[in-house]
């Protein structure tokens, strides 16, 4: 290939939903691929999503382009995005979805199948960890190239919380939610930090913080949106075109997302190095006993969902 040959790089989102077409406008919003495939087999939202999202390409700041297309056409993309699936229904966790979406997945992915060698397939679809162990199950891909967006909203989401009571922006605060996206999640408080200085020396004289309150109202933030407006998905939604602008263009940046823990058995998160491949290699950050333990927990959950 000529030097200036434009590659052009495809990424292709299951599922024209609020979620899936959220992503696909942050993504044409901030320019990271050359298309983005829409697929879904309610051919008639589908296509209008599709018009929709094509008329937010031509006033001329970007040079994505949106089409409708096929399972087989997504297994030869750079990225595939999966959102489709049932979402949750007042008072259902995300692992109630399980036995709907699992079904959804496997169909979806036998559709598309034989996937590119170096396609990443970005889970969104809840219950996320879950999904994203039977996605490498099921495509046979690499274990790294398989990921869920897991705690990486959970982290923003606390960070958020911390920035306004630390009064640092929330870039600037390094915490992490670990674990399963989902009720066993926990803040690995041991971690967090402001510029590398511990967050309980970092804070204003007399700031304190009730970390128990702060970890539940992130772990509840979902639901609380859910009650209100019956789901959520900008917040998602920032998260996964975060993720694919970091695979597309190498970034080489860390993020808690879910992959799979060869010791643990299961998919959950941990920080990772995301870059083209997907996981480039995992983040060992040291937590001490009671998070070890809480790690282990979430472990054990998520592998009750998985052998049930
Ligand atoms: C969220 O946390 C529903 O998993 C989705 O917003």
């Amino acid at each position: 290939m000529s030097q200036n040959t434009k590659h052009t790089s495809q990424i292709a989102i299951l599922g024209a939903g609020d979620v899936g077409t959220t992503i696909a406008y942050s993504l044409i919003m901030n320019p990271v691929a050359g298309d983005i495939l829409i697929v879904d087999p309610k051919e008639e939202v589908r296509d209008a999503q599709v018009q929709d999202l094509s008329d937010a390409t031509f006033h001329g700041n970007t040079t994505t382009r949106v089409r409708a297309g096929t399972h087989k056409e997504a297994g030869q993309s750079d990225i595939v995005v999966i959102t489709a699936g049932a979402k949750q229904k007042k008072g259902e966790s995300r692992t109630d979805l399980i036995g709907r979406n699992k079904a959804i997945l496997e169909s979806a992915i036998n559709d598309m199948t034989p996937f590119r060698s170096d396609t990443v397939l970005l889970i969104v679809a809840n219950p996320v960890d879950v999904l994203a162990y039977f996605a490498q199950q099921f495509s046979k891909l690499p274990k790294n190239q398989v990921i869920g967006s897991g705690t990486f909203l959970d982290s923003a989401r606390l960070r958020g919380i911390l920035a306004t009571k630390a009064g640092v922006a929330a870039s600037s605060i390094d915490a992490y939610v670990l674990g399963e996206h989902g009720e066993s999640q926990f803040v690995a408080w041991s971690h967090a930090s402001i510029a590398g200085v511990p967050l309980s020396s970092a804070l204003e004289t007399g700031t304190r913080l009730d970390q128990n309150a702060i970890a539940e109202e992130t772990k509840g933030k979902a639901t609380a949106i859910m009650e209100s407006k019956g789901a959520t998905n900008y917040g998602i939604g920032g998260v996964a075109a975060s993720l694919c602008k970091s695979i597309l263009f190498d970034e080489r940046i860390v993020r808690p997302v879910s992959f799979f823990q060869e010791e643990l058995g299961v998919c959950l998160s941990l920080p990772a190095v995301i870059g083209r491949k997907g996981v480039v290699r995992s983040v060992e950050i040291p937590l001490d006993g009671e998070e070890k333990g809480k790690l282990k927990k979430s472990a054990e959950a998520l592998k009750e969902v998985i052998n049930s």
